[in-house]
């Protein structure tokens, strides 16, 4: 067998410097090419089928998202490293979704991109020399069909076996690379945040009390506790720490989610329509989870519908005033109705376990186990019904924010 020649790794940026950096880290291993858009990158993906691409989700023009849908399209077997701001991770988990290999929080780390490209490689050698695999095991089995049933039996079910094992493997790497990543990155921003924190605590201690140097740690102070939570935000991906409890509007939840939904649904001829309670409900809550919950079961009835459909989503308030003693039990509710391909009875006791899918190695199985957890965090349901070839609808229900304090439930 030839000896390969060195990987192409592909980066798609609008900004130079990030560029640059990127060519720099790994132009002695491997053949780099950059492009500012996602126009050029897949011009390049088509003329150099590259082995691996580091690209941007925020960019002007075409979007990360837009580009990883078309790259799809054009090569299946590329594998997409999305690089993301903090702020975005809502759009890391669709690339995710989207096939993505894995995802990288700016500003990176060296060691920890090199390790992620070294092992998107790999995967991607992998996945190549299976599919030829796959290949030549169809084709043999095609000559073995002339040779006996016995034969062609065995073959057959020994193709089968090495394909499921393929689907499991790449499934299971993909949850794990998702989980990892998270946590580590936190991990390793959170340890030397504490040692800085530490040691300026103690230069305090030194220091004159009318000294405006004392101004400057205060400052340094505040952007550490920022970085802090952002490290907290990352690692509730993975584990559950503390949530940022506000006050949410419901309505405006439901519209800002929309934009994250609208293209793939647009795509897909698929309808919105949106009824929104006029009293402009709130619940005390975490929004990104909310957002998540929210964006998991739109997910959901876009993949339900393939050939196009209808989305209807309506906001509401229930329970208010009915006598149920102190403090009233009343409830936000937010309706999300499709006209898809409905739910057999038989899977309706399974839908919410974790890692129940219906959707091969496109689905995970924990979007709704996900959204469920976050609504029981919230002291809330999500209940469904639904009938085969008419649609499902699924029902989320939270305490109303009218009169309750800002603390997360204890
Ligand atoms: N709106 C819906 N219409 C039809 N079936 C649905 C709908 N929502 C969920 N399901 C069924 O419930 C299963 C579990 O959904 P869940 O969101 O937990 O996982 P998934 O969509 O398969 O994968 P993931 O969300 O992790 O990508 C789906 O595979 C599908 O069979
Ligand atoms: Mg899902």
């Amino acid at each position: 067998m030839a000896i390969a020649e060195r990987p192409i790794i592909l980066v798609v940026d609008d900004e130079e410097s990030v560029r640059r950096s990127f060519d720099v880290i790994f132009r002695d291993d491997y053949e780099v090419l950059t492009v500012p858009d996602g126009e050029m990158a897949l011009a390049k993906v088509q003329d150099l089928m590259p082995n691996l691409m580091f690209l941007d989700v925020r960019m002007p023009g075409m979007g990360g998202l837009e580009v990883l849908a078309e790259v799809r399209r054009i090569d299946e077997d590329l594998e997409v490293v999305v690089v993301t701001a903090v702020s975005d991770l809502a759009t890391a988990i669709e690339a995710m979704k989207l096939g993505a290999f894995n995802y990288i929080i700016k500003p990176f780390d060296v060691n920890a991109i090199q390790q992620i490209a070294s092992r998107a490689l790999l995967k991607h050698r992998i996945n190549l020399e299976n599919r030829r695999f796959l290949e030549s095991l169809t084709q043999e089995n095609v000559r073995l069909r002339t040779q006996g049933k016995r034969l062609k039996r065995r073959l057959q079910a020994t193709s089968h076996e090495l394909h499921e094992m393929r689907e499991g493997f790449a499934h299971a790497s993909k949850l794990a690379a998702l989980g990892e990543t998270a946590a580590t990155i936190a991990h390793e921003i959170r340890n030397p945040l504490t040692v800085i924190s530490a040691y300026i605590q103690l230069t305090r201690q030194h220091l004159p009390s009318n000294t405006k140097v004392l101004g400057h740690l205060d400052r340094v102070e505040r952007e550490i506790q920022r970085l802090n939570r952002v490290a907290q935000h990352l690692m509730s991906y993975s584990s559950r720490s503390n949530p940022a409890w506000t006050k949410v509007p419901v309505n405006a939840l439901v519209e800002d989610t929309l934009w994250l939904i609208r293209p793939r649904a647009h795509a897909q001829h698929v309808e919105v329509m949106t009824d929104y309670d006029a009293s402009s409900p709130t619940v005390q809550g975490d929004q990104d989870q909310l957002t998540q919950v929210l964006l998991n079961l739109l997910v959901n009835a876009c993949q339900a519908m393939p050939d196009g459909g209808c989305i209807q989503i309506t906001t509401g308030v229930r329970g208010e005033g009915e006598g149920e003693g102190e403090g009233g039990a009343a409830q936000v509710t937010i309706q999300i109705a499709d006209t898809g391909c409905g739910i057999p009875e038989e899977h309706l006791p399974n839908i919410f376990q974790p890692f129940f899918t219906t959707k091969g190695k496109d689905g995970t199985g924990l979007g709704l186990a996900i959204s469920s957890r976050i609504a029981r965090d919230h002291q809330g349901t999500i209940d469904v019904q639904s009938e085969v070839g008419r649609g499902s609808v699924f029902l989320i229900a939270l305490p109303s924010a009218a009169q309750d304090s800002t603390a997360p439930p204890s």
